[in-house]
């Protein structure tokens, strides 16, 4: 019969011939196994405890009397995969919730925002609406080939009013035309190299003259540059800021008293690589993170001051443009979306006056992937390099 434990006496320090250990010891030891438990995500039970530190030779403390015999120790198992039936009824037992509980707070909190932000990302719509853009005044660069010309057209059966300019003057003159056929209410342009820092007021001003204020300024113009190791042309790289960053700035600060006046908008077309460094694109992806920067800062600044401003930072993944498709050709495994598609993105976001558009739209869930995980050995594996 057990006696009450006051009457007991001292403990007695166990069975004959037993090493002798202090309870503090004892203590430690079950505690250690009680974390240990913890640590594969269950909750020490008193059973396992007693029965893990029972398992210790000699981990025999003064209350060896209370611990049951050996025979009757068990550490249960818990069965793991599959789940058992009475588990199923249990929520709580799924791996899910069993991972959840053991996370950290802030661990649970960035879980939620992620799905939260993927699941507003897949169900949204942007408000776009093609009626607004008739009569719009847009300024647009780069206008002559590739994804400026595409965004010239679309502009153009909007009903918009049009300055168009790049370096190529017979080449802008042939956009124009297809432009007015396309229902351009007006349309204008200017031959102009970027490289020179005159050009962006000289363009900006004929803008302004030409259809009487400014709604949109589009900022898509972009230097040659190679799809190559770096060579280490500091030159070029100063060359292709001049045209890809400077005379976008210029652009933009010489715009912004007409776009004021007009609640108008910035658009400027960057691309992944100026959100994540990938190989080949040394200086084409600084011009482009310098966009980044500069836009997003300026952003800021014109919500502070209550500007009705808006900047629109456009990111595009590859896209099947001549000159894109020319420069990667045999070296990255990606396929390249439609230039037409990548132009209405473009406008739209714009028009919507969103703060980032991707295209394709799966790109930000690439973006935030990349933050979260960055993986360069994954990226590098979409780029073919042979060795010099
Ligand atoms: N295509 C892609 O895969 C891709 C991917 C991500 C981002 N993007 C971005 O999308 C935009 C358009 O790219 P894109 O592929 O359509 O380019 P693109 O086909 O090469 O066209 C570039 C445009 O810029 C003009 N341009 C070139 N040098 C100039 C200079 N020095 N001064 C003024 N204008 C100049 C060209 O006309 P002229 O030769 O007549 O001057 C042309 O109209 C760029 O901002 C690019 O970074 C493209």
């Amino acid at each position: 019969m057990a006696a009450p434990r006051a009457a007991l006496g001292p403990a007695p320090r166990g069975p004959p011939g037993a090493p002798h250990v202090t309870g503090r010891e004892s203590g430690t030891s079950a505690s250690a196994v009680a974390m240990a438990a913890r640590s594969r995500g269950r909750e020490a039970e008193p059973a396992a405890i007693w029965g893990a530190a029972g398992a210790q030779r000699g981990a025999v403390g003064a209350d060896w009397e209370r611990r049951p015999p050996q025979h009757q120790v068990s550490v249960p198992q818990r069965p793991r995969s599959p789940l058992q039936p009475e588990q199923l009824q249990d929520p709580a037992s799924f791996p899910f919730c069993r991972t959840w509980r053991m996370m950290r707070p802030y661990g649970k909190a960035l879980c939620a925002a992620g799905s939260l932000a993927a699941l507003l990302a897949f169900f949204w719509t942007d408000t776009f609406q093609p009626g607004s853009l008739s009569g719009a005044r847009v300024l647009l660069t780069g206008a002559s080939a590739g994804i400026g010309e595409q965004m010239a057209y679309h502009y153009a059966a909007f009903g918009a009013e049009i300055v168009l300019t790049a370096r190529r003057e017979a080449v802008l003159q042939k956009v124009m035309e297809k432009c007015l056929t396309l229902g351009a209410k007006k349309v204008f342009y200017i031959p102009a190299d970027m490289s020179s820092p005159s050009e962006p007021d000289k363009v900006v001003h004929f803008a302004v003259q030409k259809l009487g204020g400014l709604d949109y300024v589009v900022l898509n113009h972009i230097g040659v540059s190679p799809f190559q190791m770096w060579s280490g042309d500091v030159e070029h790289t100063r060359w292709l800021m001049q045209v890809n960053f400077f005379s976008y700035v210029a652009l933009a600060t010489a715009a912004l008293p007409a776009l004021e006046k007009s609640g108008g908008s910035v658009v400027v077309v960057s691309s992944l690589t100026g959100k994540v460094p990938t190989p080949f694109t040394t200086s084409y992806s600084a011009t482009k993170f310098a966009l980044d920067g500069f836009f997003s800062s300026l952003r800021h600044e014109l919500t502070m001051q209550n500007s009705n401003v808006s900047i629109t930072l456009c990111i595009l993944g590859l896209i099947d443009t001549d000159t894109a498709l020319e420069k990667t050709r045999g070296k990255v495994h990606i396929s390249p979306s439609p230039a037409p598609e990548a132009a209405l993105a473009i406008i739209r976001g714009g028009a919507a006056r969103l703060h980032e558009v991707f295209y394709p739209r799966w790109l930000w869930h690439v973006h935030g992937l990349w933050v979260l995980l960055p993986s360069p050995r994954v990226l590098q594996s979409f780029y073919n390099y042979s060795g010099p």
